[in-house]
């Protein structure tokens, strides 16, 4: 397939695109613009680059959307039939890929590569199939191509074979896999992909220990030869570049953000709900398997167990927003999330004093409260490609926040030093950390929330876009 000369010269490709779409009862058709790094790195590049972005319909009104030819300039959203979709996102991204890079599988029961699993790996190359197409269809010749995630491995290959002219990126926002854990995988599909993503010209990382993981992997299930640097594989006569790009908090928005009124009326609610002078220990994610939400109150609970001196005067501040709840496991992770929340309020709590507040809808403007008054921040992750909370909070904290963090987040690479750092298994360990950190002198505090600070926004997303698009020689 050739691309014509009225193409675009960069393109994203990526499962979740920044706008979604919603009927109303009217039928009328509402967007929503979403964020994260993505959307913010392609802003360096301005609206007149013409950058197309490749993205999947997600929900009803996406594909209504689609139906209607209804499309934001410079976005192009791709419907496969539901069923591809559901068995290509649910069955395989997040519920075996996911599971692999996160090493989340538990019981001796999963994983299960029966026939069911096969038809949904068919899906999932259809559904990498059908991005390879739109890709190769919208792109100028010689175009720039940044593939993003574990949703789309499969797609460099594909596209090379398409089109040889492109040069392509793939980027992955999650860890990957040790070769021991990933070999879990059916053989042919684990080389699969492997050798999809080997289909780009450069295959990039959040971490060093990410891209280091690949590479093993890369040798260790196909063979191939990994340089003595690491920092490149040659597989079948073909040599993709590593590369590593720690994508950083985007502090001008989130400063911005965080002074606006709503979120300073939200910190005042906030406090009034915590009881004054009570110290903060916030916590912030998806309701997510690998954030170790359930552990991290069992620490709490274990905190206020080996010193009940804190009893009273700490609480325990946890935002945990639902997310993939087509899920069996995600909707009984968020069920037990609220169950052991409750449990250790009735365990502790007082008429005067609650010692978990949990919340669970979605309020971007709530957490930016949460994180300006936080006095520790807990984030620990069993692991995490990078884990963005854990840099966004030294970002707009206002007095200095102390910070909990797993060894296991990709952030730990660059804000371990002065981080109250953790194995997120052990209960025990997290229990002391949470006590440090409570116990830290301020001026301590201040001195590493500022550190943690600069180090999370060494690499803002404009940075880190630009970056990778520049080591594509663009
Ligand atoms: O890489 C992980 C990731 O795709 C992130 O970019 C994002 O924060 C998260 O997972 C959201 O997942 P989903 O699109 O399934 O809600």
């Amino acid at each position: 397939m050739e691309g014509s000369s009225q193409g675009a010269r960069i393109l994203v490709a990526s499962n979740r695109g920044p706008v979604s779409y919603t009927v109303a009862e009217d039928g009328t058709l509402g967007s929503r613009r979403g964020g994260g790094g993505v959307v913010s790195g392609l802003s360096a590049i301005g609206p007149d680059a013409g950058a197309v972005w490749v993205c999947a319909a997600l929900s009803d009104g996406d594909r209504e959307a689609v139906r209607r030819g209804v499309a934001e300039p410079g976005v192009r959203m791709i419907a496969v039939p539901p069923e591809v979709f559901h068995a290509a996102y649910n069955d395989i991204a997040n519920s075996v890929l996911w599971f692999v890079h996160h090493l989340l599988y538990q019981t001796p029961f999963e994983p299960v590569f029966d026939e069911e699993f096969r038809d949904h790996w068919a899906a999932y190359e259809a559904y990498n199939e059908a991005f390879a197409d739109a890709l190769a269809q919208e792109a100028a010749e010689g175009a720039a191509v940044l593939v993003q995630d574990y949703h789309l491995a499969l797609v460099p290959a594909l596209l090379r074979e398409r089109r040889p002219d492109l040069r392509i990126g793939h980027f992955s926002h999650t860890p990957w896999a040790p070769p021991d854990y990933f070999r879990l995988l059916p053989d042919d599909v684990a080389a699969r992909l492997l050798e999809g993503v080997l289909g780009a010209d450069r295959a990039a990382f959040l971490t060093h220990r990410w891209a280091a993981a690949f590479a093993a992997c890369c040798a260790d299930v196909l063979g191939a030869e990994v340089s003595a640097d690491g920092g490149s594989v040659t597989h079948r006569g073909r040599t993709t570049r590593l590369g590593v790009h720690g994508l950083g908090a985007d502090a001008e928005f989130l400063r911005e953000r965080a002074q606006r009124p709503d979120v300073v009326e939200r910190m005042a609610a906030l406090r009034a709900e915590a009881g004054p002078g009570r110290r903060l220990i916030v916590r912030v994610d998806r309701t997510e398997l690998s954030k170790n939400i359930v552990r991290g109150l069992y620490a709490y609970r274990r905190l206020l167990t080996e010193h009940p001196g804190w009893r009273e005067r700490v609480v325990h501040v946890a935002f945990a927003y639902p997310s993939r709840q087509d899920l069996a496991s995600y909707r009984e992770y968020t069920a037990e999330v609220s169950r052991v929340a409750a449990e250790v309020n009735d365990e502790f709590g007082t008429a005067g004093w609650t010692p978990v507040i949990l919340k669970v809808d979605d309020d971007f403007a709530r957490s930016l409260a949460a994180y300006r008054l936080a006095d520790v921040a807990l984030v620990n992750p069993i692991r995490d490609g990078m884990n963005l909370v854990a840099k966004e909070v030294p970002v707009v904290s206002d007095q200095g926040v102390a910070l909990v963090l797993s060894r296991e987040a990709g952030a730990f690479e660059e804000l371990g030093a002065d981080a109250f750092t953790v194995n997120p298994y052990d209960i025990r360990a997290t229990a002391v950390a949470l006590n440090e950190a409570l116990t830290l002198p301020e001026a301590d505090r201040a001195d590493r929330s500022k550190r943690l600070a600069a180090a999370a926004t060494a690499l803002p997303p404009t940075r880190w876009f630009l970056d990778q698009l520049h080591a594509l020689d663009v």
